[in-house]
């Protein structure tokens, strides 16, 4: 799986589904017999089935995820008498475990970032490499795509979604050439934005790796994915389910992404803020969850030469440790 619009590069060909950090979201996730354990993006089912596997004979699985098609691989993949599949956003998990009567889990998964199957398929217009049209929704309910964006967005904002979400440093340039492009007719094709962006750049960057495309790309998809706005929020409803001494596993795909992870852990662990030598504690802040992993946890040089999308992986775990106050 990847998380970024590309990074995807040869690979595209590539169809099969190699689940990122396998071996260890299981272990962290602490998977055992019996236990309950929520992928809230259950993709393709591949982190699923070994979570299952891990957790048989009679553990139980929820698995959520926001794209129809996904949950539908799902579907065929897990055994139905232990998995319990939503076509639900990661933030609506306590919803779905009120619906399954589970008061809580035991841990929580989150593989960020897109599935094979979304990048692989030309009709969804997440890839650069092969022409869609301009879409990249993850949930096909929703009405806003990646065409709607780039169509009515105006230039500064679209320069300030290509900077700040795709670290794009020919932003302004690329803006610019797409309200150009689009003040003929509306951009409608991947391979039209392709263009437009090639042509917007200077010559020495268009023969850059990776792709001159990448960064626009997978700025598009968070915008019209909303992925780093309510990543915050899902972390806390994930917290909100987990049983005390419960996991949360999180697999980040770059670092705007992570950077959130990390924080949000972080003030989880919810060291006193009091100035020092004040007798009683005054900001109330207290532990409700602990970090187990100080520095991310990343794949091995070998999962990375087997599977170029690993390499930008970033796995990071929290452990609940008490209830909110
Ligand atoms: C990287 S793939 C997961 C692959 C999965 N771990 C596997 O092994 O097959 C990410 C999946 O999460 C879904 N997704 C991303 N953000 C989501 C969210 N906020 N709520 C629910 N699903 C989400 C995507 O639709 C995609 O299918």
């Amino acid at each position: 799986m990847t998380g970024e619009g590309d990074r995807v590069g040869a690979d595209t060909v590539d169809r099969a589904h190699r689940p990122v950090l396998l071996h260890e979201a299981v272990r962290w996730l602490g998977c055992a017999p019996g236990k309950r354990i929520a992928d809230v993006t259950v993709g393709l089912g591949g982190h699923a089935e070994a979570i299952m596997a891990a957790c048989a004979p009679d553990g139980v699985l929820v698995g959520l995820d926001r794209d129809d098609e996904a949950l539908a691989a799902a579907r065929a993949r897990l055994d139905p008498a232990r998995a319990r599949l939503h076509r639900a956003d990661a933030r609506d998990l306590p919803e779905v475990l009120a619906r399954e009567h589970l008061p809580n889990v035991d841990g929580v998964l989150f593989d960020l970032g897109v599935s094979s199957l979304q990048i692989d398929t030309p009709e969804r217009g997440f890839s650069f490499q092969v022409d869609g049209p301009l879409d990249m929704r993850m949930d096909r309910r929703q009405e806003t795509t990646a065409a709607r964006l780039l169509n009515e967005c105006s230039e500064d904002e679209l320069t300030e979604m290509f900077r700040v979400y795709g670290e794009e440093r020919w932003a302004a340039r690329i803006a610019k050439a797409v309200v150009r492009a689009r003040s003929a007719r509306p951009l409608t094709r991947t391979r039209e934005l392709v263009d437009v962006i090639r042509a917007a750049i200077p010559a020495p960057a268009r023969a850059s790796h990776p792709h001159p495309a990448t960064r626009t790309f997978q700025a598009l998809r968070i915008a019209v994915n909303r992925e780093l706005d309510d990543l915050a929020p899902a972390l806390e409803a994930a917290l909100s389910c987990l049983a005390r001494g419960g996991r949360l596993v999180v697999i980040a795909f770059h670092s705007l992404e992570d950077r959130i992870v990390k924080r949000t852990m972080r003030g989880w662990e919810g060291a006193c803020t009091c100035p020092p030598g004040l007798p009683i504690c005054r900001c109330g802040r207290r532990q409700i969850a602990r970090v187990l992993t100080p520095r991310p946890v990343t794949p091995s040089p070998a999962e990375v030469a087997e599977n170029p999308r690993a390499r930008s992986a970033k796995m990071r775990v929290a452990k609940r440790v008490a209830d909110a106050a």
